[in-house]
Parts: structure tokens; C-alpha cells; sequence
């Protein structure tokens, strides 16, 4: 309940992301004045950064109900008819990590996205017949880390597509600020700095943080978030000054120690981490990039002088 408390339920309530909740309130209000469905929206970029919460937000402005499911959690063409036949006129359906539908779900969405309506194939063998069956009018809300990851049929058939971008250190703050009065949490100004610089531009980090934040001022402090208590708690949480967690400096150190400081290939820089080559790309890259602390050239990933001071590695030079 009070997870949900921390979403904001209307774009005036959301913080960041200026360019999307500007074009959606028009879109909004103009499909609400038409009487008619809104567009297919998606949304995509980094986790974390409220997909979820502005596909809630549209479904609420728009005053319908949200269904949300996932790409992996729909494994047949049945399901997702099922879900789609289910829904109500101008309902939202969000679904998550949609780059992850496999194929002949995917195929089932073109029909629905574009007419409304679902094929159903009605016997076996020779005598086997499609047949049309209509939906309500509905808005698939997407979303995904990288539009890229998506088949072109499916992406051209979203209407609006935005892309969502890491926040800055204010709006952070503000998003603190907010859910600590929601929590009903005492923070300084100087406590919620803090935790917006080590946040790495995500909000949910930064909600999650400044939970972890609020035990140590309860049990070891006055209840009080101050700056003290922000740098104690995020100390121990291993999160530094940049807001780098360890699989971020063990990024930069692993390409340090074993490439030189690059230039090394994503997937070679993936194995030696073991990490995904996708997940690095699209969860832990954006923000080294962002701040400075790698590059991208047309050989492969580098690491900058930054990461070197930071990290405290006498560089090359
Ligand atoms: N909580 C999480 N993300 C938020 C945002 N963008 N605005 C307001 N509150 C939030």
C-alpha cells in the first residue's frame, strides 16, 4: 500500500521527464475530448526510471482501469487474447519487458493494436477457418529498455514513443522530498542531496535508498535524515560518492586491470564480468556514460581519466 502511496497518481504529481508529460497531457486530454481510446505509447530507457508509474498515470487521467503483464509471462497466442478480450473500451494495458513476447504472441498484438481485433483460428486441418473477433478500443502502453530490441512491425505500431532519461541531482531531490512526506520521514535538505547524488538518476534506487537511509536514522541516530546520517547509511550500503555500486566499479577496474582502460567490445567486457551484454548495455551503461566516467568509440568502450581519479588508479598518462 504505501509502495503504491510513492507512485504519483496524476502527471502534475510527477517529477522529471518534462518532454513526455507535456506531449501526454495533450494527447491525453485530446483523446478524452474525442471520447476515444488514447494512442499506443512506448516507453523506454533504463529501469527504474517509471515506466510502470506513467503507464498508471495515463490510465488514470484517462479514467480507466490498467491490466499490466509482462513479455516473458505470456508464453501462448491464447493468453494473450485472453487478457485482450478481457479488457474494458479505452482500458490501459501495460506490458512490461514487451521486447520479451515471443513471436506468435507478438503476431496476435498487430491485429489488436491496429483494428482492434484478434484472429482466431477455429478447427484443425483442412477445414480450419480465421475468424475476426472485435475488442474493445484499448491503449498498449509498452515498455523496454531499448526501443531497438523490438521487431519493426511491433514498434511501428505504437503512435507515441518516448524515450525516458536518467534524472538530474534536483529532480531527484524533489522526488525525495516527496516520498520522505509520504513515508512520513524527517530529512533535511542537505540528507536528500546527498542521497539524490548517489542515486545514479533512478528513482526507484533513490526511494529504496532512502528506506535503507531511514532505519539508520530511527535506530541510530533521532529519526532525523541529515547529510550525516545519508553518508553513514550509504557508506555501509556500498554506494559511493558518484552513486557507483559495486558491478559499476567493477566494471571500471575490470577494464583497468584486464583491457588497459579499453579499448575493449561490449560482449568481451560482458564475459569478463559475467554479466549480460544487454543488461550492460542498457542497466549499467547509460549512467557511466552520462557521468563521464566511460566512452564509447567505434573500437569499443574506454574508460576516461575520471574513472581513474575516482577510483583512486594512477592513469596511463
Ligand atoms: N516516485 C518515483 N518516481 C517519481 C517521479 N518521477 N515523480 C514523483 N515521484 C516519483
Amino acid at each position: 500500500k504505501i509502495e503504491g502511496q510513492l507512485r504519483p497518481q496524476l502527471l502534475s504529481e510527477y517529477i522529471g521527464q518534462e518532454k513526455a508529460k507535456k506531449t501526454l497531457s495533450i494527447y491525453i486530454e485530446a483523446a478524452k475530448a474525442r471520447g476515444e481510446a488514447l494512442d499506443h505509447v512506448l516507453f523506454y530507457g533504463p529501469p527504474g526510471l517509471g515506466k510502470t508509474t506513467l503507464a498508471g498515470i495515463i490510465a488514470n487521467e484517462m479514467g480507466v482501469n490498467m491490466k499490466i503483464t509482462s513479455g516473458p509471462a505470456i508464453e501462448k497466442p491464447g493468453e494473450m487474447a485472453a487478457i485482450l478480450n478481457g479488457l474494458q473500451e479505452h482500458d490501459v494495458l501495460f506490458v512490461d519487458e514487451i521486447h520479451r513476447l515471443n513471436r506468435q504472441v507478438e503476431e496476435v498484438l498487430y491485429p489488436a493494436m491496429e483494428d482492434y481485433a484478434i484472429d482466431i483460428m477455429i478447427g484443425k486441418g483442412p477445414g480450419a477457418r480465421s475468424v475476426r473477433l472485435n475488442l474493445p478500443k484499448f491503449t498498449l502502453v509498452g515498455a523496454t529498455t531499448r526501443a531497438g530490441m523490438l521487431t519493426a512491425p511491433l514498434r511501428d505500431r505504437f503512435g507515441v514513443v518516448h524515450h525516458l532519461e536518467l534524472y538530474n541531482e534536483e529532480e531527484l531531490k524533489t522526488i525525495i522530498l516527496r516520498s520522505a512526506h509520504v513515508l512520513g520521514v524527517e530529512i533535511e535538505e542537505e540528507g536528500a542531496m546527498e542521497l539524490a547524488r548517489r542515486s545514479r538518476g533512478t528513482p526507484r534506487l533513490a526511494n529504496r535508498l532512502l528506506k535503507r537511509v531511514r532505519d539508520f536514522a530511527q535506530v541510530k541516530y533521532d529519526g532525523v535524515i541529515t547529510k550525516e546520517v545519508a553518508n553513514y547509511a550509504l557508506d555501509l550500503l556500498d554506494v559511493d560518492k558518484f552513486g557507483l555500486d559495486h558491478i559499476d566499479r567493477n566494471i571500471l577496474i575490470t577494464m583497468i586491470e584486464k583491457f588497459q582502460g579499453g579499448p575493449v567490445g561490449l560482449e568481451t567486457l560482458a564475459a569478463s564480468i559475467s554479466e549480460d551484454a544487454g543488461t550492460l548495455e542498457d542497466v549499467y551503461e547509460p549512467y557511466l556514460l552520462k557521468n563521464g566516467f566511460i566512452q564509447r568509440t567505434p573500437r569499443g568502450r574506454v574508460v576516461t581519466e575520471l574513472a581513474y581519479q575516482h577510483l583512486g588508479i594512477p592513469g596511463e598518462v
